[in-house]
């Protein structure tokens, strides 16, 4: 089977998750601070934090930026459940702006329409779809303009640059941005997330959140009196200072992650050479294209998204998607719009109201997109849907 994505892991991976079981140490060890200062430093940003789940960063990030009870994020209707889950999680009011079709990602100016509209919107989330990054310059004056605060869900976009040549991560127009090291994403953690900052005060938040809300680092105690006992400062003393959680990260999880990340300029230009040749193969199609065609050079190619006229062809996209596998190609459809998920139909969502994102999603298709889908498979991928697309 040629599945639409999934991870490499070699010999290096799998010794460098051996030594940390040799080491005697599994969790809150040294590999989650290589981790994070690894990231940090292949983004450029000053603070990085692991966590469990791209998810549990998400949520971590919405809480800390204060999206809580009454205040409003805004996001895109084409991602993955986690970006809007998060901000329910955290108490707040998600609301979706439509996609860009050349892009799939937020449309400034339909961020632009929706602020102006709703001035209790606090938060603005945008998606970098596929790995390919949002108009954060524009999506940074609109935050500024209706004093609004970012977080960026890069769950597709490690390795992926700004307009401006800048890495994903590096926070400049944005409070925070989020990873996912799932499986299929850039490099693989088994599960696993990362938030990023500039931010010495929401870094330090992050810290404590991480693990149940408990003081980390020099963070004061609230009751000095009680770290005491005869004048000696307890040493076991610890202090829960607001509800947190455990979303810590293993060392397990880190030190694959670690192993991963020194391969990614590798893994990110095997996918756009693939890209490259699926994007010169698909121009000559006539009922099929490129979900985003442009800059290609900055993207971290977390997929690739057909767009196919499906009143054109013969077949439906089920009995499309049933042929591939037949022919041993598995395909998938990133994403329902999340206005039509009955959870959010029942918070009053239509997903009549996002028509881009409805267009785009009768269209998709994600087809194979990994590092080792050899060149034999790619072409293989290419003539099956060249004889099924007409
Ligand atoms: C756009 C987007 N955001 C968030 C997530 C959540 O990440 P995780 O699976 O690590 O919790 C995903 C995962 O698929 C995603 O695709």
């Amino acid at each position: 089977m040629i599945p639409y994505g999934r991870h490499h892991i070699d010999e290096d991976d799998i010794e460098a998750v051996s030594e940390v079981l040799r080491s005697g140490v599994l969790t809150q060890g040294p590999a989650v601070e290589a981790f994070e200062r690894a990231i940090a430093e292949y983004v450029g940003v000053k603070y990085a934090v692991a966590v469990s789940s791209g998810t549990a960063g998400l949520h971590l990030a919405a809480l800390v930026a204060g999206i809580t009870e009454g205040k409003k994020l805004i996001t895109s209707p084409i991602t993955f459940v986690a970006s809007a889950n998060s901000v329910l999680y955290a108490g707040g009011d998600p609301l979706f702006a439509d996609i860009d079709p050349e892009t799939i990602n937020l449309s400034a100016d339909k961020l632009n329409i929706a602020l102006i509209n709703d001035s209790e919107i606090r938060g603005i989330m945008p998606v970098h779809f596929s790995g390919l990054t949002c108009d954060m310059v524009a999506i940074a004056e609109a935050a500024n303009k209706y004093d609004a605060i970012v977080i960026e869900d890069a769950a597709h976009a490690l390795g992926a640059k700004y307009a401006d040549g800048s890495k994903v991560g590096s926070c400049k127009n944005s409070l925070m941005t989020v990873f996912s090291f799932h499986p299929v994403k850039a490099i693989a953690a088994g599960e696993g997330g990362m938030v990023t900052t500039n931010d010495e005060n929401i870094y330090r938040r992050l810290l404590r959140l991480r693990s149940h809300g408990i003081n980390k680092l020099n963070d004061p105690y609230e009751f000095p009196q009680q770290s005491v006992e005869n004048s000696i400062p307890s040493p076991w003393y610890y202090e829960m200072q607001e509800l947190g959680f455990n979303y810590r990260i293993t060392d397990i999880q880190c030190a694959l992650a670690l192993s991963q990340l020194k391969k990614i300029e590798k893994f990110i230009s095997r996918r756009r050479d693939l890209v490259r040749r699926y994007n010169s193969a698909f121009s000559e199609f006539e009922n099929c294209r490129p979900a985003q065609e442009s800059e290609c050079e900055r993207s971290a190619h977390h997929l690739y998204v057909l767009r196919i006229d499906f009143n054109k062809i013969k077949l439906s996209r089920s009995e499309l998607m049933l042929e591939l596998r037949v022919r041993k190609i598995i395909t998938q459809v990133h994403y329902i719009p999340l206005p039509a998920q009955p959870y959010y139909r029942k918070l009053g969502f239509n997903p009549e109201d996002y028509m881009c994102s409805q267009e785009y999603y009768s269209q998709a298709l994600s087809i194979p997109l990994y590092y080792d889908l050899s060149d034999e498979q790619q072409g293989y991928v290419i003539q099956t849907l060249r004889e099924l697309l007409v």
